[in-house]
Formats: structure tokens, sequence, C-alpha cells
């Protein structure tokens, strides 16, 4: 990582954001740190020493969006990645999730990275390059019990993520996925079953900003536990259902 990139970092209030945005500042990051919560976020920006950014973001509303791109536009001279790591969770059995946790789930993770991702990357290809950073998670990988509306949305993400790859890398903008397994954050914390090869997010955030320098598409970890989810995945339905079935 270069000294001194400019990064717009969403969700950086909590949890992995929160270590990443450590991580990142460590380098000599300029950062602008995004979130709801504004004085989570200025109380992050002391910790990291000051000369950063707050910027509080709700992005599963247009408008708010429209007027966070706004501020980085105006502050930052250029942006040289933009991650976005923001969700809301609700864990539990597909019948017991209320409809409005449901529609938020999806507005939130699929509808609001979708949102940045169509406000940035004009901005991106206009100063000739960047990164944009969109966050998946081994629940999008294929399906596993629990958490069903939360994984569709991860699910879509992984597949915009691989599209706009395509379309943008002759654009010299590179398009990279996280596929993060077990963290141990306020989002985990809502979970009461057994997450194998749990991580502390500081871990996560370590290998997060060293995959964003390196050629790869996904940066995935733990990757014991990553690559046997993909391998899992290749096999055909029944027995992916028996073999989940079983682990779970
Ligand atoms: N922890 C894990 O095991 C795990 C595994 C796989 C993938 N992931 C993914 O990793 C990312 C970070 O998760 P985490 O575990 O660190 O969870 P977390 O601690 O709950 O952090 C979520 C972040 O998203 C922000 N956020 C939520 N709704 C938002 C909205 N509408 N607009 C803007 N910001 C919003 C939250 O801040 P405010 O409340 O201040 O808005 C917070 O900063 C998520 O995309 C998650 O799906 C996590």
């Amino acid at each position: 990582m270069k000294k001194g990139e400019n990064i717009w970092l969403i969700g950086a209030s909590t949890g992995i954001g929160k270590a990443l945005a450590k991580e990142l500042s460590d380098t000599g990051a300029r950062l602008v740190l995004s979130s709801r919560n504004k004085d989570a976020l200025e109380e992050l920006e002391k910790i990291l020493g000051g000369g950063h950014f707050v910027c509080p973001v709700d992005i599963a509303d247009s408008a708010s969006v429209a007027k966070a791109v706004s501020f980085v536009t105006e502050t930052l001279p250029r942006i040289d990645r933009v991650i976005c790591l923001a969700a809301v969770y609700t864990p539990g059995a597909f019948a017991d999730i209320p409809e409005k946790d449901m529609e938020n789930i999806v507005n939130t993770n699929l509808a609001g990275t979708l949102r940045v991702a169509k406000s940035v990357l004009p901005v991106l290809e206009q100063q000739g390059g960047g990164q944009l950073v969109l966050c998946g998670s081994i629940a999008g990988y294929a399906g596993l019990p629990a958490s069903q509306p939360y994984a569709a949305t991860k699910a879509g993400i992984m597949n915009l993520a691989q599209s706009l790859y395509m379309e943008y890398r002759p654009k010299n903008i590179d398009i990279k996925l996280i596929s993060p397994g077990f963290v141990k954050t306020p989002m985990t914390d809502k979970n009461d079953f057994p997450m194998p090869f749990i991580m502390q997010p500081e871990d996560a955030a370590k290998r997060i900003a060293k995959g964003l320098n390196k050629k790869s598409f996904e940066i995935h970890f733990p990757r014991r536990f990553t690559f046997l989810l993909k391998f899992l995945r290749l096999l055909p339905a029944s027995l992916y259902f028996f073999i989940i079935r079983r682990l779970a």
C-alpha cells in the first residue's frame, strides 16, 4: 500500500471495518470513515490520531449515499480505494425473521452495495482508475442452514463483484471481493451456534489489507475453511446437502 492513499471505508464503526481502519491508518492512508453512527466514527477518528474524515452515511438510502459521494469527492483530491463493508444481519430460522428485517437486509446489503457501486464507479472512471472492494461472505458460497436472507444478499454481492470485475478491468478499475469466514464482531455475537475457525477482527483486517494489493480477485480467509466450502459447493446438490446437514 502506498503511503498517503485516499480510502473511503464504509462500515467503519465496528467489527472488521473498525479494525481495518486502524490497519490502513497505520500504513499512512487518509481515510473517510463512514457508517450510520456518527459518534462511533468520531470516536474512532480520535483513536486513529486525527487526520481522517468522518462522513455518516446510510447506504440503505439513495439520497444519503449521493450526499456522501459529494462529500468524498469534494474532500479528497482523488479516491484510491472504496471499501464497502456495511451490512446488517438477523440470525434465525427463515420463519422467525420478521419481514421488515428481511427487507432491511436486502435494502442495506445488496441494494446498498449496488447504490455505492453505481455512485462511485463513474468517479473512479473519470479519474482514470482506482479500486472498489465489495464484501461477500462464506455464507454466500452456497446455501447453509439459517441466515437465509443475509446469505442470499451475500451471494448477490459475489455475483455482482464478478460482473463488475469483467466490465471495469479494461477501464483500469480493480474490483475486489472479500469473503470472510467467521470473525468475532457485533454481527457474529448474535449467533448461538459454534463458529468454526473464528478469527479476531484484527487478523481479518491484516489479511484484507494485504489482499488489497494482490492481483487476486478474491480475498478469502481462513483458507482451510474457505477452500473446504469452495470444494463442497462443487458437489452434486444431494451430496452437498447430506454433508452440510451432518456438519451442522
Ligand atoms: N463477522 C463475520 O463473521 C463476517 C463473516 C462474513 C462476512 N462478514 C461481512 O463483513 C462485513 C463487516 O461485518 P462485521 O462482522 O464487522 O459486522 P459489524 O460489526 O456489524 O459491522 C457492520 C458495519 O456496517 C455498518 N452499517 C450497517 N448498516 C449500515 C447502513 N445502512 N449504512 C451504512 N453503514 C451501515 C455498521 O455501522 P453503523 O451501525 O454505524 O451503521 C458497521 O460499521 C459485513 O459486510 C459482513 O457481512 C462478516
